[in-house]
């Protein structure tokens, strides 16, 4: 990777830190902030929102997607995402999570999270093969 690539993943991780300290998780206390990175340059956040009906949980990831849609319109596209938590913790984008992002998401986009072994790097593709997609005309 380049130091620019690089450079531009920690600032993504640095924006899902800060705004994972307004998570609302009274119920798990897991504080998780999500970063995306659009085509424009521009970096929408978003953290999770739990609910006491634990099924209306909405996830930082998708947070960040309604914010960014909510701004831009629904022609943005996702280059780069970072997910962290103020737990320590694993947080790896959950499966609904990367089903939502992968309307938006480009395959190539690196997606930045802690894992069980550290901090890792991934091609969205390479998270979520076989994004369902249909094409409803
Ligand atoms: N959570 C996220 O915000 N993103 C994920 O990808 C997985 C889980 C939140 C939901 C809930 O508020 C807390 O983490 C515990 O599952």
């Amino acid at each position: 990777m380049t130091q620019e690539r690089q450079t531009e993943l920690d600032d993504l991780l640095a924006e899902a830190r800060k705004v994972a300290e307004n998570s609302y998780s009274p119920y798990s206390h897991f504080k998780v902030g999500a970063a995306l990175l659009l085509a424009g340059g521009e970096i929408i956040t978003g953290t999770n929102v739990e609910n006491t009906s634990y099924g209306m949980t909405i996830c930082a990831e998708r947070a960040a997607l309604v914010q960014a849609i909510s701004r831009f319109g629904p022609r943005i596209r996702v280059r780069a995402v970072a997910v962290t938590n103020l737990n320590h913790a694993a947080s790896p984008p959950c499966g609904g999570c990367r089903q939502v992002l992968a309307e938006f998401t480009d395959a190539e986009a690196p997606v930045v999270f802690p894992a069980s072994d550290g901090v890792r790097v991934m091609a969205f593709a390479d998270l979520m093969p076989l994004a369902t997609e249909m094409k409803l005309k």
